[in-house]
């Protein structure tokens, strides 16, 4: 079964705060999920593996620890999942970004992949799937299933805010993913959005509708 970790850091709780406002304009609203993404980045990274090396510091020679080479890959769902990425290649620069392509048909709810471009060497790295809205989870697994079928093995799914529907939707369909997410919120509303949520994401992102 899958984990669930929310990240109740006093600091990503402020910050999600000013996200959630309506108020918020889109340069704010933009610097925000940046910076979020960023403290979860610090927050998610935390079993990332490390070995010792020696070095000579200025007094003596010590055995220290450095990050063992995981390779990672971020990969934002499109639109919305764009946001987070700049936030969490602050922590981890060299990880590579892949893209996964979908949209909500307005109608059916459903996810519709258009577009997947990936890392060549999908089973030597570790994903993070970024996606600010987990919501009925139709888009996120989607998405995993997407990675897996170009042979992706380790896979973590972070978003800002979800709801129990897309929790339980990925922990059904992929239990083998765990689940990073700054709130989990009450519920959807008869049109698939969070409540109390922040609205659409990719709308306040990029200042369209
Ligand atoms: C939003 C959001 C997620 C998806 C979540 O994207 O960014 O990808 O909805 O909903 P779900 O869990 O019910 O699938 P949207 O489809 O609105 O596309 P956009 O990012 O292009 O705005
Ligand atoms: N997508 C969003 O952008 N917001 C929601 O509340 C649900 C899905």
């Amino acid at each position: 079964m899958s984990k669930v970790y929310v990240f109740d850091h006093p600091l990503i709780q402020h910050k999600l705060t000013y996200i959630r406002d309506k108020r918020t304009g889109t340069k704010e609203f933009r610097e925000l999920v940046d910076e979020v993404a960023t403290l979860m980045a610090f927050e998610i990274t935390r079993d990332m593996p490390l070995e010792e090396i020696e070095i000579d510091t200025p007094v003596t020679t010590a055995k220290t620890k450095v990050l063992s080479g995981k390779k990672i890959a971020i990969v934002p769902i499109l639109r919305a999942g764009i946001g987070m990425v700049d936030g969490v290649l602050k922590l981890i620069p060299a990880a590579k970004v892949g893209h996964i392509g979908l949209y909500r048909d307005p109608e059916t709810l459903k996810p519709v992949e258009y577009y997947a471009k990936l890392p060549a060497d999908v089973e030597e790295r570790d994903f993070i799937i970024v996606d600010p809205m987990l919501a009925t989870g139709g888009s996120a697994v989607e998405a995993i299933n997407s990675l897996k079928t170009r042979g992706a093995k380790n896979i973590k799914f972070m978003c800002l805010i979800a709801a129990p529907e897309g929790v339980q939707a990925i922990q059904e369909s992929h239990p083998d993913v765990d689940i990073y997410i700054a709130a989990l919120d009450e519920k959807l509303n008869d049109h698939g959005y969070i409540v109390p949520g922040l609205g659409d994401a990719g709308d306040r992102l990029f200042g369209t509708k």
